[in-house]
């Protein structure tokens, strides 16, 4: 399979804080890769790196094999880079529908200045294209019901859906997808999971997926990569990973072997975990 994304020796600092160091990792086309680590390690900002909102202080990175470390974010959105947020950014006083057209702005070649050739320039055409499109992923995310509804009144679960309707829009090859579950309950949890494994399997987007859930990240990841700290700990399948005594030190926050017998804890050991 041919590689999507190749992160090389990223490093990111902000003062003194070191963010990222020496991050390496591949990604290949049509992967479901799950990107895991404890609150700080580093997480948003390798996702951040990819889609160029931060500019890493050391590493390259590249998308198809081509360097994009000096690229903008735009520019990496229209080589087909898409992103969804930590926290939901959407355009709450705007209608679903409209906040979905939004994701597509950047595919937009005919704007205002030509609008007056409407039907003369194949804007009218265009126009169709994207609504056609709008629609396909309107039905694949099940949001019909709520297509005019404005985006700001409705529930997070839902929310969430359509920032990810937006994200999808961009018709990305490649979707970064910060902790797309967070907050959510169970059942919001498992239909968002399903979206994601179908956009991954039906669309061949390849998904680069932050997530919290351990559950749902053993579940439908291809490959997970683990960090601490800044720092690269494993990478692996999730059975892999998920064994490493690394990964259950650092994340799951046990010890190598269990020395004491949990009943003679020592209330000091206790406060301390
Ligand atoms: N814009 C920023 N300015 C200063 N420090 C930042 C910034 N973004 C992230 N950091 C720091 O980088 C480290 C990693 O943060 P982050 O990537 O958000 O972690 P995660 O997403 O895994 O919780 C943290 O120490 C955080 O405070
Ligand atoms: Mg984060």
């Amino acid at each position: 399979m041919a590689t999507s994304l190749e992160v090389r020796g990223v490093s990111l600092r902000f003062g003194g804080v070191r963010a990222l160091t020496d991050v390496s990792f591949a990604i290949r086309e049509g992967e479901l890769f799950s990107i895991i680590g404890p609150n700080g390690a580093g997480k948003t900002s390798i996702v951040n790196c990819i889609s160029g909102r931060y500019k890493p202080t050391e590493g390259q990175l590249f998308y198809r094999d081509r360097d994009i470390t000096g690229l903008t974010p735009n520019a990496r959105a229209s080589l087909g880079i898409g992103r969804t947020f930590q926290n939901l950014a959407l355009f709450h006083h705007m209608s679903v529908l409209d906040n979905i057209m939004v994701g597509r702005h950047h595919l937009l070649r005919n704007n205002f200045l030509t609008g007056s050739l409407y039907w003369l320039t194949g804007a009218r055409k265009e126009e169709l294209e994207h609504r056609r499109k709008v629609e396909e992923i309107i039905d694949f995310l099940d949001l019909q019901p709520v297509r005019k509804a404005t985006a700001g009144t409705l529930p997070y679960g839902l929310r969430k859906r359509v920032e990810l309707a937006r994200a999808m829009a961009l018709e990305p090859r490649l979707i970064l997808l910060d902790e797309p579950m967070a907050g959510m309950n169970f059942e919001e949890k498992e239909d968002m999971a399903r979206y994601i494994v179908d956009l991954n399997e039906e669309f061949g987007m390849t998904v680069v997926m932050i997530e919290h859930d351990m559950g749902v990240v053993m579940d439908i990841s291809h490959r997970v990569m683990v960090l601490d700290f800044g720092k690269k700990i494993a990478e692996g399948d999730p059975a892999t990973v998920l064994a490493d005594p690394h990964v259950r030190r650092a994340y799951l926050g046990e010890e190598d072997e269990v020395l004491v017998d949990p009943d003679d804890a020592s209330p000091a050991q206790e406060s301390a975990a």
